[in-house]
């Protein structure tokens, strides 16, 4: 076999081409070996490079499962004292920057437990009995994930309650509700502010739905099928605040649901950032107008001295892709995989990761941006007005006068053709032109329905748990900021 070609991709770029270090044998697994593995088969199966972001979880896991084999007399107390000294020396040198990964030790776990055993000698050793890493594996990548998805939980909280706090600048300020993106009816800015409120609530909930399964313990599976030795798996668990056990050996090891069902509720996450950010990509828009974004979150053009670009919401955009990527990846890790462990599995952590950065980073800037957002209620209004936006209502004040749906449907609809051509808004419209339309009814009322036709009033009727009228908006602020408190 060729061992020169070029190194693998992400899996590989981070590790030199060829080094005589790559020939060390991996004591850990080496015994029944006859030659070292080939550099290139190195470099293709080692996933240090990504999978150090799990060292801390690792001690932590590794930590609380030495406390057990202590307490269950498989580690005498020095070891464990021995253990316990190593392991937080590794843990200030990576800290420090000083740790020396090493990519011939394949993974995390490997390149901690050997520089443990080059610190305290055969304590360090003695730490894998009763364990494989195919369960440490998934229990470093549960760990860790459970604390950024509280993270993520976090920026989600403070996402929210920046948009209700613009909401709450804005029960009052008229803007058109859109349907095909056309002027369908007023609704008021604070009512539509809060519908991102409500999906990024239900956001949250599927976070902490899903954080519910990953909080489980599957250490203890060892590599398959469970161990011999008389460990304490529910002392495990306690210590490292896992609220379950898994309770087959064999799905402990290889199941990945728990990562895809995170990276599924973080594509909803980023489905909802990427439709408000169309949104405020349209609101900037001069033909809108709707909004001004501060300075700080756009960017010039270094052709178009005009140019003010929006690039903050594009980029979160293009990043929703990103992560609808890694979900169908995690999906397709899975799908073919028989059971137990299997190396594939290596391949959740780049996907993982690299959704769990885009999100909260995501989900960072826009909790920045939104208490940026100056809106324009001028250009909400005349947008509102050559929309006629207003039309619904005067259909049911007909229809309240006792006209049939339909019919009141038409002659407002040709009422809005001719204004249209007039060049007016529907309360503008001279008397005449509306009898016109409307024959069966006095001239006085129709003309005093029309001039009735508000958007205050359009938003004020609706006057219900839900609705656009500004007190519902404002119970509704009430309601967040007490919920986000
Ligand atoms: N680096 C491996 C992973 O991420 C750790 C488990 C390896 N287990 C094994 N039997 N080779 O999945």
């Amino acid at each position: 076999m060729n061992d020169k070609i070029p190194s693998a991709g992400s899996t590989g770029a981070s590790i030199p081409a060829s080094t005589s270090s790559l020939h060390a044998k991996n004591e850990a697994w080496s015994g029944r070996f006859s030659e070292p593995v080939a550099d290139f088969v190195l470099r293709y199966t080692a996933s240090v490079g990504f999978d150090r972001r799990l060292a801390f979880a690792d001690i932590e896991g590794s930590l609380a499962h030495a406390a057990m084999l202590a307490r269950a007399g498989l580690l005498s107390e020095g070891d464990l004292q021995a253990i316990e000294s190593g392991m937080a020396q590794i843990r200030g040198e990576i800290e420090r920057g000083e740790f020396a990964w090493r990519p011939e030790l394949e993974d995390v776990h490997l390149n901690i437990e050997a520089r443990l055993t080059e610190l305290v000698g055969d304590a360090g050793k003695r730490l894998h009995t009763g364990r494989s890493r195919n369960d440490q594996v998934t229990t470093d990548t549960r760990l860790y994930l459970r604390a950024e998805l509280d993270v993520i939980v976090g920026e989600i909280r403070r996402l929210q309650r920046a948009l209700v706090e613009l909401a709450a600048m804005h029960t009052r300020t008229l803007m058109p509700g859109f349907t095909h993106l056309q002027v369908a009816q007023p609704v008021v800015f604070g009512h539509h502010l809060l519908a991102y409120v409500e999906m990024f609530g239900r956001d949250a909930e599927r976070m902490a739905d899903a954080r519910r399964r990953i909080n489980r313990l599957p250490l203890g599976a060892a590599a398959l099928a469970g161990t011999s030795y008389p460990i304490d798996r529910e002392f495990v668990a306690q210590r490292l605040g896992f609220e379950e056990v898994c309770r087959n050996s064999m799905d402990a090891v290889s199941d990945r649901d728990f990562a895809a069902e995170f990276c599924a509720a973080a594509s909803l996450v980023m489905v909802h950032c990427s439709r408000f950010a169309e949104e405020l990509i349209l609101w900037v828009n001069p033909r809108f107008a709707f909004i001004e974004l501060p300075d700080r979150f756009t960017t010039g053009s270094s052709i178009m001295p005009q140019k003010r670009n929006p690039d903050v919401p594009e980029l979160a955009r293009g990043k929703t892709g990103r992560v609808l990527g890694h979900l169908v990846a995690l999906f397709t890790l899975i799908k073919a995989q028989p059971l137990a462990y299997n190396k594939d599995n290596q391949e959740d952590k780049e996907p993982l990761f690299d959704t769990i950065d885009t999100v909260r980073d995501t989900l960072h800037a826009f909790a920045e941006l939104v208490p940026g957002i100056v809106a324009r209620p001028d250009a909400m209004r005349e947008a509102l007005r050559q929309g006629y936006a207003t039309a619904t209502d005067l259909a049911d004040a007909l229809v309240r006068r006792g006209m049939a749906f339909r019919d009141a449907h038409e002659a407002v609809g040709r009422a809005v053709r001719r204004a249209a051509e007039l060049g007016c808004d529907l309360p503008e419209l001279p008397a005449d032109e509306v009898q016109a339309f409307l024959p069966g009814i006095d001239p006085q009322i129709v003309a005093e329905m029309i001039a009735a036709l508000t958007p205050e009033a359009c938003v004020a009727a609706r006057d219900h748990l839900g609705g656009t009228a500004p007190a519902q908006v404002a119970k509704q602020v009430a309601f967040w900021r007490e919920k986000l408190a």
